[in-house]
């Protein structure tokens, strides 16, 4: 089976980059500089010349609060280059698959369904929804699987952030009332392959919510790495409002799968795999 996969350097494309050449498909995986979702001439190339049975996007604009100042840039690449994929994919016949966000939702309610309406409060937001509108406007083979606080290899993340200044200082500030679900790429990557056996798509196509199981808040995150890491590190919460950024947060966030049970393990055990990179600890 042939995978065309964009994002191959970024934290979740990395892994199921990985992941699916171990399984013995066979990848072709591109970073930003080899080619670019937004050059439409290279795009049409790449898909004439592999013909991919299966497309996995996990290229995207992830700067949260740097899309609040370029907005055209994000909307580009989280909106409008997904048009030009789902129409590549359609002439082609490849089934897509793409990831998106829970910053699709506003944050208004504890928990969110795939059936719950969209309402982005930041711009990051704004563009998955136009990339999630476009897709479905163009073609009826994909698969938009949105997930949450990712954690994993290759990437910037909130795990290593706190690993590190958990090191450093002795006490930490961290918000305390946004809600959601932290989310280990591994974890999530393993699931990604069951949407296809032997080129087949086994589920119903349209939108899935998978992340690791739970709900914390940042501040309770925090804790539980300094705890995992036995730093003896001080968590202070403190407000959304006292940590000001200049893209909104929804305050709760958490995603809930309806549409099929992915079995995925709790948050906390799956930051405690994560964490092993650090040292050997103790099996749980
Ligand atoms: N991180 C999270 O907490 C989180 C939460 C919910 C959903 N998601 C979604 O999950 C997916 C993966 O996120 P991630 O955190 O793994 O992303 P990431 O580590 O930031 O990686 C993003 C990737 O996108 C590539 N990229 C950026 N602009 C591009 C362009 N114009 N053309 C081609 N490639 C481009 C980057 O390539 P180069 O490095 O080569 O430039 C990089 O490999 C995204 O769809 C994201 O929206 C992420």
């Amino acid at each position: 089976m042939k995978i065309l996969l964009f994002g191959k350097s970024g934290m979740l494309g990395s892994c199921l980059y990985e992941n699916l050449s171990e399984q013995g498909h066979s990848v072709f995986g591109f970073t930003s500089s080899e080619c670019d979702l937004m050059d439409t001439k290279k795009m049409k190339i790449l898909f004439d010349e592999l013909k991919p049975d299966f497309v996995l996007n996990c290229a995207a604009y992830t700067a949260v609060d740097d899309a609040e100042k370029n907005v055209q840039l994000a909307m580009d690449i989280n909106g409008n280059a997904l048009g030009g994929i789902a129409d590549l994919c359609k002439i082609s016949k490849a089934v897509l698959i793409h990831f998106s966000t829970d910053y699709v939702f506003d944050g208004h309610k504890k928990t969110w369904k795939e059936s719950d309406v969209p309402c982005p409060i930041n711009v990051y937001g704004e563009s998955k929804l136009l990339g999630e509108k476009l897709i479905s406007e163009h073609m009826k083979k994909f698969y938009i699987i949105r997930t949450s606080w990712l954690f994993g290899e290759n990437g910037k993340n909130f795990v290593d952030t706190m690993a590190a200044l958990g090191k450093e200082k002795e006490e930490v500030s961290v918000v305390n009332d946004q809600f959601g679900s932290p989310t280990y790429t591994k974890d999530l990557a393993e699931k990604v392959c069951k949407f296809f056996v032997n080129k087949k798509p086994v589920l119903e196509y349209g939108i899935y919510h998978i992340t690791n199981s739970g709900t914390t808040n940042w501040s309770d995150f925090a804790a539980h790495i300094f705890k995992t890491l036995f730093l003896e590190t001080k968590v202070k919460g403190i407000t959304t409002e006292a940590f000001n950024r200049p893209a909104k947060r929804p305050k709760y966030s958490t995603l809930k799968s309806t549409k099929f049970n992915f079995g995925m393990r709790p948050w906390r055990k799956a930051v405690k795999d994560y964490l092993r990179k650090y040292f050997i600890i103790a099996p749980y």
